[in-house]
């Protein structure tokens, strides 16, 4: 039975947690590898709606077993809110598993990931300001703390206690903030070990045996290809793997398990934060996309950047991840725009690059070289079959399969769980 890795093949927000949803009911685990509570997973249920952060969008599916994998970083006070919430509204949240190895986020790490920021002024990342970036670095500095860590406090205090020791003079001489005290981190700590205790386990041993039974196992990714911090737009990008890849190191199966890997693509693009965007729109047709498709951050509020589907990208993430199936999602959005322009290829001071530039200056004086396609006006979120499209739609996702480097195997068309048009299935055995 699959290991299906799921991922966001554009700059995050592509619609992640509904198509995770739309798989639920198949699905036996539901694994979150890489990031943290700067996800934003919205999934719509009914009239209900959920917005996920730390905890895998699989925790809505009942008979799933979410797990947050080793390659996560925990904010544990979100992770005790996310839960609380969900209970509140009646979500089962009890087979949840948390990785013994994915290192926590502390206060210390947000207050780093925000000073750092204002440091930077014109140069900042515009993160979420979660203590993403900081809880990472603490991992790679080899300073981290794990959650494992939390049941030994002779451990967890002289772990803190050297992290601090570098951060404190940082904090203090630096960017003219207090000092940490290693005591209140410490305890505000312990408390939440009696808490956590009883959903930390040994996950990369459970989700082997899980796949050695035969069960089917979705690797559910945070932000997206176009951030992953090896092969996203560096130094604007997130501090993790986001990438196929990541659902290996993050989760600990390896790579020869994976079956397939969807990638989610919205028929146009968005990005939150600082960095460049080549298809970018200043005009009233980005404020349409992001008024019609309700472009506003699920995490921060923050409005959305719009522009045009880039088929460079999107061919760049199929080649990075793999990816077997594409879900476009939005296609409803474009409906009612005369004629909607995809982009093909770049122009880079006069050359034409047909794939993503290897330079990040080239990247950087990109300009789309368009094509167009013409629109429709017919409301589109009824369809349930490719037939039930105005031609032009149908003609308008043939094309974005022709230059995408990947078949699309779903269409969305509406939030709803039902508002999609499956094509092929999307859990499959590798081919
Ligand atoms: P994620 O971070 O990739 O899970 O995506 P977000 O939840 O941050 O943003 C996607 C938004 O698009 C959410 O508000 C979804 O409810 C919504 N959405 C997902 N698929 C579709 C679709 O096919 N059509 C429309 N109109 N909205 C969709
Ligand atoms: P989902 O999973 C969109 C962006 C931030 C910022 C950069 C670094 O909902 O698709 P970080 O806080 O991670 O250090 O910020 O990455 N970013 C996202 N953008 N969707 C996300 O998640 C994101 N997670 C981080 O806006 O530009
Ligand atoms: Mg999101």
């Amino acid at each position: 039975m699959p290991a299906v890795v799921l991922v966001g093949a554009q700059w995050g927000d592509e619609g992640k947690g509904k198509a995770t949803d739309l798989l639920g009911s198949r699905v036996d685990y539901v694994v979150k590898f890489n990031g943290g509570n700067n996800a934003g997973h919205t999934v719509v249920i009914g009239d209900e709606k959920y917005a996920l952060h730390l905890l895998p969008s699989g925790i809505l599916s009942p008979g799933v077993v979410p797990v947050i994998g080793n390659g996560v970083v925990v904010d544990i006070s979100v992770l005790f809110q996310e839960l609380d919430d969900l209970n509140s509204r009646g979500v089962d949240t009890s087979r949840l598993l948390v990785s013994s190895q994915a290192h926590i986020i502390t206060r210390y790490h947000r207050t780093l990931d925000q000073v750092t920021e204002r440091f930077l002024g014109k140069r900042r990342i515009g993160t979420t300001g979660r203590g993403i970036g900081p809880a990472y670095a603490d991992k790679i500095n080899r300073v981290g703390l794990r959650i494992a860590d939390l049941f030994d406090p002779k451990i967890l205090r002289a772990k803190v206690e050297g992290a601090l020791d570098q951060k404190n003079p940082l904090l203090v001489k630096l960017y003219n903030r207090r000092a940490f005290d290693v005591d209140l981190a410490v305890d505000e700590l312990l408390a939440y070990a009696d808490r956590i205790h009883p959903f930390v386990a040994n996950t990369p041993l459970v989700l082997n045996q899980a796949l050695d039974d035969g069960k089917t196992v979705l690797f559910e990714a945070g932000q997206a290809t176009m951030l992953d911090i090896d092969h996203g737009t560096y130094p604007f990008v997130t501090s993790s793997s986001a990438t196929a890849g990541g659902a290996v190191t993050g989760s600990g199966i390896g790579p020869t398990r994976v079956d397939s890997v969807i990638g989610v693509i919205k028929a146009y693009t968005t990005r939150v934060g600082e960095g460049p965007f080549p298809t970018e729109l200043f005009d009233d047709m980005g404020v349409y996309l992001q008024k019609t498709g309700g472009e506003f951050g699920v995490t921060t509020g923050r409005a959305r950047r719009c522009g045009w589907y880039d088929a460079v990208i999107a061919r760049y993430s199929s080649r990075i991840n793999g990816l077997t199936d594409l879900v476009v999602t939005k296609l409803d959005v474009l409906t009612g725009i005369e004629k909607i322009p995809v982009c093909v290829a770049y122009d880079v001071d006069g050359v034409r690059m047909d794939e993503m530039p290897d330079d990040q200056s080239d990247f950087h004086h990109a300009t789309p070289i368009f094509e167009y396609m013409p629109g429709w006006t017919q409301d589109i979120s009824g369809a349930r079959e490719l037939t039930d499209l105005p031609q032009a739609a149908r003609d308008y996702v043939q094309y974005l399969e022709d230059v995408s480097g990947c078949r699309v195997s779903a269409v969305g068309v509406g939030p709803k769980r039902d508002e999609i048009i499956p094509i092929h299935d999307l859990i499959h055995a590798r081919f």
